[in-house]
């Protein structure tokens, strides 16, 4: 190459003659072939490139996959030891920090890193105290931005499930301390039958009835209070006039068992008059054992959902690159976000379930919807909707957060992406939430987010490419 080719590279277009034939001396022009390997990830970082001609993919391997940062064609792009300058105590100057693909046939400037390096440190003092100072600079802010990360994942996964578990854990616990109780009080009902306070004949026809009344509570409708405290009067007042004592107090159980004064009546016509009350104290415990059953399956189901959510959150065990259903990821971190969104939001789900199943980083995607989700809840001081659309548009899957807040002003709007903006008082936020959201859709996934944003009527959207390869 002569110098005045080397002078059209934007990267030497002010270098003076002698650092040009510099350059000419120490470069060789090389051709690589499409396909062959280039440079290597973690090998010794000997040479620095410059692109002349052709395209290629720089690639980086992240959790065991290759992922490619970015392509390009443009003449005078460089990789390679772009860290030779730097000092001895840098060592990732030491190795190639990406593989380069050469994507079509290729023409490449080579240099060698090591007189490079000492060329540059020589040529431009000044210039490299500056890059060390943004290299070292930049080294802090990613190992603070990345701990961070780390943590947001961790606290808001445990906090909102933590109170999430909470609940049903602890109802679970109280039905069966309750249940316990109630079996006990059956057992001693039971030494009451058998000493022949009913007689042997009646016994199969309680049996019957204790069968009924299982199948009535797993029917039972669920009352409105003033409907359920008509009934108790009236079922109070029939096992009153039929001799049975403190039938008020077995009345609501009854009710809420979905047994009324008809079920009693035929029932119990079966019932000589003495053994009536045991009857019925009996079917109590039946109701109430078969209810507590019901609370703890329930309570019990809602912790196995839980649990599930969370390891689709989290995505434990999955892979972190693979083929998702975005609603999937999407209803997990509403799951997960429960306790946060609250009582006072109404979260609207408009899911377009013909969307295809997308490529993506799952795991972080759930952070970006975490983040985004954290944002709205907050915007709306927790009084509001949020709504969770999804759509097609072009070559893109759409995930539209919307919420009904205070809006973004439009001199913040442009701000918001910037790592450590924040409106929030002081420990309420850090502002990397959306900065950490950009940096997942955008770097990662080759999207975009985008955002409109009136007073009210706030919509964050992320937009994802379904064929990142194309
Ligand atoms: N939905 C929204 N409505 C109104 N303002 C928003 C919304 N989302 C973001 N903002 C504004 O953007 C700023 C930056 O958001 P970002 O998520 O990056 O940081 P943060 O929420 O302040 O803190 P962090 O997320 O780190 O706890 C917020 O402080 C807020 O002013
Ligand atoms: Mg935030």
């Amino acid at each position: 190459m002569t110098p005045d080719e080397l002078r059209e590279l934007f990267l030497f277009e002010h270098l003076d003659d002698t650092q040009l034939a510099w350059l000419v001396e120490h470069g060789q022009v090389e051709a690589t072939r499409a396909g062959d390997p280039l440079l290597s990830e973690g090998q010794p970082a000997t040479c620095f490139y410059v692109l002349l001609e052709g395209t290629v993919a720089l690639q980086r391997t992240i959790g065991g996959e290759t992922v490619e940062i970015s392509r390009t064609d443009h003449r005078g792009s460089y990789f390679g030891a772009t860290q030779a300058y730097l000092g001895a105590e840098v060592a990732s100057k030491r190795i190639y920090q990406m593989t380069v693909v050469p994507i079509t046939d290729v023409v490449m400037l080579q240099l060698p890193a090591e007189e490079f390096g000492a060329a540059f440190r020589e040529w431009f003092p000044m210039a490299m105290h500056l890059l060390e100072g943004l290299f070292f600079g930049m080294q802090n802010t990613q190992a603070v931005v990345g701990q961070r990360e780390r943590l947001l994942a961790l606290g808001s996964l445990s906090a909102g499930l933590t109170h999430e578990l909470n609940n049903p854990a602890a109802a679970a616990v109280r039905a069966t301390a309750a249940l316990r109780e109630r079996v006990a009080g059956m057992r001693h009902k039971l030494a009451m039958l058998a000493q022949g306070s009913i007689d042997a004949a009646t016994l199969p026809s309680l049996v019957r009835l204790q069968e009924s009344a299982v199948e009535r509570v797993a029917k039972a409708p669920k009352l409105e209070p003033m409907a359920a405290s008509d009934l108790e009067d009236e079922v109070g007042d029939w096992l009153d006039e039929h001799g049975v004592a403190g039938g008020w107090d077995l009345a609501p159980t009854l009710v809420a068992g979905g047994l009324d004064v008809d079920w009693l009546a035929t029932a119990l016509g079966e019932c000589p008059a003495a053994a009536r009350e045991p009857a019925i104290r009996w079917l109590a415990y039946t109701v109430e054992t078969e209810t507590l059953m019901n609370e703890i399956e329930d309570a019990t189901t809602r912790v196995s959902t839980l649990v599930g959510a969370t390891k689709q959150y989290s995505q434990m065990d999955r892979a972190p690159f693979q083929v998702v259903d975005v609603h999937e990821l999407l209803d997990s971190t509403l799951v997960m976000l429960g306790g946060k969104i609250g009582d006072g939001v109404r979260v609207v789900k408009e899911y377009d379930h013909d969307l295809p199943r997308l490529p993506a980083y799952a795991a972080e995607l759930n952070q970006v919807w975490t983040n985004l989700i954290d944002n709205a809840v907050s915007a709306m001081s927790r009084q509001g909707v949020l709504t969770i659309r999804t759509f097609r548009s072009e070559a893109s899957l759409v995930v539209e957060i919307g919420d009904t807040g205070t809006g973004i002003p439009a001199a913040v709007q442009s701000r918001i992406f910037e790592p450590f903006f924040t409106t929030k008082a002081f420990g309420e936020g850090t502002g990397l939430g959306l900065d950490i959201s950009w940096r997942i859709v955008v770097n990662k996934h080759h999207g975009d987010i985008r955002v409109v944003s009136t007073p009210g009527d706030t919509r964050f959207q992320v937009w994802l490419p379904l064929n990142p390869g194309a």
